[in-house]
């Protein structure tokens, strides 16, 4: 059969003519692949998932109950547009209790949004023009940086380097890249690296996106999940909404992931220009989600209990790793350890990149991580493995040890 004519009319921005037609398999789909096979090959041997973004457990009671009561309204049951004003109240409360952030106006600072991937995937709508440049921290969640070469701009990638704790360096930015950036994708904690900011690098950043007229685009998807007191806001800091704003989840603070929910806040005009865009797009998430969103906002200790169950399995998870020959480091927010890819086992094997080390682990010895190869050569592991109860967890953790501990890694 000849090739159907849609093929020729595919935008060159998801590759024109040749769009499905890549081979090249990327490195999700790979590990997807040898996941389902090495299932295939050991049925009865369990496989370790340290490989997943999300968490493993559901949203907690109250906030499954308040959807059920909300979704049977028949109030709820319509267009939400840019959303209901309760959560947008309930929004600028949760700021000034979790992040002492004070004076967030709940009419005009703050939007829902269904969840935080369509906010990066439309900021770029309101302000890249072809040519202009976005800043993006690299390695690093791409959305921002994929709309911004949609819409004809380039991005720029900012390294996240061990020796800078993980932070970009601002200084390194060339003159002609700055004249023509306009925004700039920070996130703290961070994923994959688990770094967080400190208040001295985001007033670094107020000050930078003054001096160079760019706006800041804080994702701020990990922040609620903290081990070592408040956790941290870029809007905390003194200018930071003259210049930016903050996209809060509630996927990883709430184990909400698949009800589709954040909520951008910040800048005015920032805020004012991604609602008319976003008005473009969807129309609200369902009432019923926002409401129950609401509770949620209102009960801060769902994210302590949810903060505490990292924290307990990060540790046992460093202790595993360094017994292994890793060298990992309590992360003080996130659910990640980002760790320096091993560059060989004792049996000779050696590995190229970070990629090799994770087919090898799945294959091998059932364990899934996800490799990073952008900048140096690293594994992530995630916490949120699954397991029944305390105990389980203990159990899951010993088993990674004993699998990695048998291999003899070298460094
Ligand atoms: C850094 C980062 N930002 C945003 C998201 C997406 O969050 P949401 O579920 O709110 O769309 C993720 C999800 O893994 C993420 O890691």
């Amino acid at each position: 059969m000849s090739e159907s004519y849609i093929q020729k009319l595919f935008a060159e921005r998801i590759g024109g003519n040749k769009f499905g037609k890549d081979t090249k398999i990327y490195k999700f789909e790979k590990i997807k692949r040898a996941k389902v096979q090495t299932r295939k090959a050991h049925p009865n041997v369990e496989l370790l998932d340290f490989g997943v973004g999300e968490p493993d457990d559901m949203a907690f009671p109250m906030v499954t109950e308040a959807l059920k009561i909300e979704c049977a309204k028949p109030e709820n049951r319509g267009y939400a547009d840019n959303g209901i004003q309760e959560l947008k109240d309930a929004a600028a409360k949760y700021m000034e209790k979790v992040y002492g952030v004070k004076g967030i106006d709940s009419v005009k600072e703050v939007l829902h949004s269904i969840g935080s991937k369509p906010a990066l995937a439309m900021i770029p709508s309101a302000f890249i023009n072809p040519g202009d440049v976005a800043l993006v921290t690299v390695p690093g969640y791409p959305i921002l940086a994929t709309h911004t070469q949609w819409y004809g701009g380039r991005m720029i990638h900012l390294p996240l380097q061990e020796e800078n704790n993980f932070l970009p360096d601002l200084d390194a930015i060339s003159k002609d890249d700055l004249k023509k950036a306009k925004l700039l994708y920070i996130n703290y904690p961070n994923n994959p690296t688990g770094a967080t900011a400190t208040i001295e690098f985001f007033k670094k950043v107020v000050k930078f996106a003054q001096k160079n007229n760019v706006i800041v685009v804080h994702d701020a998807a990990y922040a609620a999940l903290s081990f070592n007191g408040k956790p941290l806001s870029f809007l905390s800091v003194d200018g930071a909404k003259d210049v930016g704003i903050e996209i809060h989840s509630f996927s990883k603070a709430f184990n909400m992931t698949g009800w589709r929910l954040a909520f951008v806040v910040g800048n005015g005009n920032i805020i004012s220009a991604f609602g008319h865009v976003k008005d473009n797009y969807d129309s609200g998430q369902f009432i019923a989600i926002q409401k129950a969103g609401v509770y949620a906002l209102e009960h801060t200790e769902i994210t302590e209990k949810i903060s505490a169950k990292y924290k307990r399995r990060l540790e046992m998870m460093v202790e595993a790793l360094n017994s292994a020959g890793f060298s990992a480091k309590m992360p003080k927010g996130s659910f990640y350890l980002y760790v320096d890819a091993p560059k060989g086992i004792k049996s000779g094997v050696r590995f190229e990149a970070a990629e090799d080390v994770s087919e090898y682990l799945i294959t091998e010895k059932l364990i899934s991580t996800v490799p990073w190869d952008d900048v140096g050569h690293y594994l992530r592991f995630s916490a949120t493995f699954s397991a029944k109860n305390e105990e389980d967890e203990r159990r899951v953790i010993a088993e990674m040890k004993k699998r990695l501990g048998e291999l003899k890694l070298e460094f």
